[in-house]
């Protein structure tokens, strides 16, 4: 499974739905919304209002990105607003095992997202009950920032650990994905791209889109 998630960070918010009606017809597999809250992150984007109105206009898989604190307070509001994904990150979470459960109770796939400088054998008791893991290639908060080239290595890693464990678990990986580079994020074993910059910064969105599905 290869999927495209092109990330609404990077889109104009005042023409959201033509952005992502656009992104929908070239292709895009999931569209990937980025919560942030100005305290787990230093940056603020939108909340379950958002996501609701968005659901409205698309029928694409929406993969809810959790950059918040005490996540276990929002998750309900997400699954009800209509998102199909829904990740925490691992180090805003304090009960993880409880917060995984409670996100596959709403009847979402649920995913745990590692930033880059968290090690991914914290992740060795909970990959078993994931549906999901996000590693991340940049510090959260921004769109448009570069590249963390050992990102890569953590994915190959863990890659190996899912295949070794017989797990269904998934990788997604977000952060400066672009045509420079998806081929390696895919031969890492990494199954779903979030592209936010390398899409919706280009003067051409769909035609960004679909040249990165070709690099694949
Ligand atoms: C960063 C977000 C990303 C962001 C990726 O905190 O989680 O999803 O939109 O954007 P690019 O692809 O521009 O790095
Ligand atoms: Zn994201």
């Amino acid at each position: 499974m290869k999927l495209i998630a092109p990330s609404i960070l990077s889109a104009n918010f005042s023409r959201l739905a033509e952005d992502i009606k656009l992104v929908e017809s070239a292709g895009a597999d999931l569209i990937h919304l980025d919560i942030m809250d100005g305290h787990f992150v230093p940056n603020i984007t939108f909340g379950p209002k958002m996501v609701s109105d968005i659901n409205k206009i698309t029928d694409l898989t929406l993969d809810a990105h959790l950059m918040i604190s005490e996540p276990e307070k929002y998750v309900e509001d997400f699954a009800k607003a209509g998102a199909d994904w829904i990740s925490v990150q691992y180090e805003a979470a304090s009960h993880l095992d409880r917060l995984i459960h409670q996100i596959k109770d709403l009847g979402c796939k649920a995913g745990v997202v590692i930033n880059p400088a968290t090690p991914i054998d914290v992740l060795n008791e909970i990959l078993h009950i994931t549906d999901y893991i996000l590693v991340m290639s940049v510090n959260p908060g921004f769109g448009g920032q570069k590249f963390i080239e050992y990102a890569l290595d953590k994915a190959a890693r863990l890659k190996k650990k899912i295949d070794a464990g017989g797990y269904s678990t998934f990788l997604e990986m977000d952060g400066g994905i672009d045509n420079s580079n998806i081929k390696k994020v895919s031969l890492a074993g990494v199954n779903v791209f979030v592209c936010g910059n390398s899409i919706f910064g280009s003067k051409d969105p769909a035609a960004a889109l679909k040249s990165l599905k070709s690099s694949l």
